[in-house]
């Protein structure tokens, strides 16, 4: 019989997989029984999708709010996203038909809302990938969900968002905020001691072993960023080793970047000289709080502040680079963790 590789790397696969995210759950679920929204922010592959799952696996034990999810990555305007949202609907009710889609998307989405609203049970809707709706050539849509939200009183939402480009709107019409009745929830990395505990007793409850230096040194290559340890977390585990150390580890990492190097020298030629030069002194740094001050285009010899703005706003918008805040300051960051060890290795 094949071992289960107790990391999982591709989806949620239930609790027993699942690692921390104690604080975090216990509040959303707080929320969604207080009847306020909540905005889950946070970077890719950090664990919002997961989280989602996990609350909602809880929520369904307890039976008293009925929970329905759907992810809007792939819609690319309103009508598609009215089409998504009744697809995860009618999982759950499928007595409502499509007999109201005559009229405008904006009036099919007030129809649905009407109608959970009016079942008097308790709802939970969580849209994930949230930030999709920047792109559609609509740009009501968060006004049509703010009259919506507003009215009902037997639904809530979880508006989870792969990036913070997506705040100011929400916030921020111009005139006045969004969305009231929300709690912002900021989804970092799953604590070093959880995560450490989680690794330790995965490789025990399979009667091997793997030294605390080796732990410690994959949270910090993988800046204890969700999806990155648990990639390295599954290859250690996939080496079959008794007992692993952190030589092991160190061996795994390199792997990992040998295999990967095609495709990172396939983003340099994507890259003009100017970004990729700037993506290798943010990678080089780790974290970098002013990008365009003197001392860091010196150091890393690129260019001047103006068209490092430049490179670096491409970078951002290209999501090679992201922005976040450490004690209210902000700090930029190459997002791919992995391609970030590569590039602070070259010359
Ligand atoms: N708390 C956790 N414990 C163990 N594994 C996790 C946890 N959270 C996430 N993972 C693993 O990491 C992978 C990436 O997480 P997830 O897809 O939830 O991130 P995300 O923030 O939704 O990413 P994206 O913004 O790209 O949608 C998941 O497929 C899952 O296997
Ligand atoms: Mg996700």
């Amino acid at each position: 019989m094949e071992l289960v590789n107790p990391f999982k790397t591709d989806a949620y696969y239930g609790q027993d997989f699942f690692c921390g995210r104690q604080d975090e759950s216990v509040r959303i679920i707080k929320q969604a029984h207080a009847k306020v929204n909540t905005i889950l922010l946070g970077a890719h592959r950090i664990g919002k999708t997961s989280l989602i799952n996990y609350v909602f696996g809880k929520l369904k034990a307890e039976k008293e709010i009925t929970c329905i999810y759907f992810d809007i990555q792939h819609t690319e305007n309103i009508g598609e996203f009215v089409q998504c949202f009744y697809g995860a609907m009618s999982n759950e009710f499928p007595e409502k038909n499509r007999s109201d889609f005559s009229k405008s998307a904006e009036y099919s989405l007030v129809n649905l809302f009407d109608f959970l609203d009016k079942l008097e049970i308790r709802i939970l809707i969580a849209i994930d990938e949230f930030q999709q709706i920047n792109r559609y050539p609509e740009k009501n849509i968060l006004t049509v969900l703010r009259q919506a939200t507003q009215k009902l009183r037997n639904v809530n939402f979880i508006f989870s968002c792969g990036s913070e480009y997506l705040l100011n709107n929400f916030f921020d019409d111009g005139k006045e905020s969004v969305f009231t009745n929300f709690d912002l929830l900021q989804l970092s990395g799953i604590k070093k001691t959880i995560y450490s505990d989680f690794i330790f007793s995965n490789f025990e409850k399979h009667k091997r072993s793997i030294s605390k230096e080796a732990i410690d040194f994959i949270l910090n290559w993988s800046r204890s960023h969700t999806y990155y340890t648990q990639v390295l977390c599954n290859r250690m585990f996939a080496s079959y080793r008794d007992s692993i150390d952190i030589e092991d580890v160190h061996e795994e990492c390199g792997r990992i970047l040998q295999e990967n190097e095609s495709n990172y020298f396939i983003y340099r030629n994507l890259l003009s000289p100017v970004q990729w030069l700037l993506l290798k002194a943010i990678a080089k740094e780790e974290k970098v709080y002013h990008p365009t001050a003197k001392q860091f285009l010196m150091q890393h010899k690129i260019g001047t502040p103006a068209n490092i703005q430049r490179a670096l706003d491409a970078l951002l918008s290209k999501e090679m680079v992201f922005a976040a805040h450490d004690d209210n300051k902000r700090y930029y960051q190459v997002y791919d963790c992995f391609l970030s060890r590569w590039l602070e290795n070259l010359d």
